[in-house]
């Protein structure tokens, strides 16, 4: 589903040539985009987020020192951090592998060179993780909100150490077009493509699920060996996608499996 947005673009307040530079850039890349009606650099003047919301309430992507933060609100930025993952990512350093982790870690060792494509990238914080945690993984994160992708994307790339970056691809698109034109089989396909069940407001996607759409996805994804979903437990996207589930007693969020039978005959 293509939405049109338009799109406002400014400095932190206290800005430098660098983050000028950075804004013009991003007017020329997102100008380019067909889903962005149009871009407008600001002024930031000392203008608070809030006040610069009171006339206008397009979206602002706010360009700073540790990266561009998008707002659809005043409150809420949407920005690459990695928030509760450092938990994800204490517990690995000590040997206890998050779910996700663990999951792939089965089917392909932590040594493994293997290509695992995130068709919902969001936040980029499950790219982040399995980038850290296999260190031969070539990541494709794939996001279809072209602000969400632009933003995560930068932010991310600059958080990033220089081998991380090399074996990450950021792809604007929605994955289900992307993967079936491919020519290769990826090795993974995971979707955590947030559902209706998902979205209330403690959840930690709070700002994402607000602002972005659920997908409709579909039983002809092809091009890839295992697919990983992550889901509410009631989805019906674990029988859909011919997923077994791993069972999570404690949370409301499961994890199923599936393997693309016709690729591994
Ligand atoms: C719950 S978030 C994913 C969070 C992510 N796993 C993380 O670790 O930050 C879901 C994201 O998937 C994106 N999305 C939904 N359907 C998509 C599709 N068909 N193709 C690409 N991205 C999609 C949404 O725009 C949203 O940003």
């Amino acid at each position: 589903m293509n939405i049109v947005t338009n799109v406002r673009l400014t400095t932190a307040v206290k800005a430098d040539a660098s983050l000028y530079k950075q804004v013009e850039d991003a007017y020329f890349k997102l100008s380019a985009i067909s889903e962005i009606g149009q871009a407008t650099i600001i002024k930031r003047r000392k203008h608070t987020i809030k006040q610069l919301f009171q006339q206008n309430t397009t979206p602002i992507i706010v360009f700073e020192r540790t990266g561009p933060k998008l707002y659809y609100s005043p409150d809420h930025p949407i920005y690459f951090h990695l928030d509760t993952t450092k938990v994800k990512l204490k517990a690995l350093e000590q040997n206890q592998l998050p779910i996700l982790v663990d999951m792939v870690n089965d089917l392909k060792g932590r040594g493994t060179k293997f290509s695992f494509v995130d068709g919902t990238m969001g936040f980029g914080r499950d790219s982040y993780l399995i980038l850290k945690a296999f260190p031969n993984a070539k990541v494709y994160a794939v996001e279809q909100n072209p602000l969400i992708h632009f933003v995560i994307s930068i932010g991310m790339k600059q958080f990033l150490n220089e081998d991380m970056n090399s074996r990450i691809q950021f792809i604007h698109a929605d994955f289900q077009e992307w993967i079936n034109k491919q020519d290769e089989i990826v090795d993974f396909l995971y979707l955590d493509p947030m559902f209706e069940q998902t979205l209330n407001d403690s959840d930690r996607m709070g700002e994402l699920s607000r602002v972005t759409h659920s997908t409709i996805i579909s039983e002809n994804i092809s091009n890839y060996k295992k697919l990983i979903i992550k889901a509410h437990y009631k989805s019906e996207l674990f029988k859909k996608l011919n997923a077994i589930r791993c069972i999570r007693k404690t949370s409301k969020t499961h994890y199923g499996i599936s393997i693309n039978n016709q690729i591994q005959k």
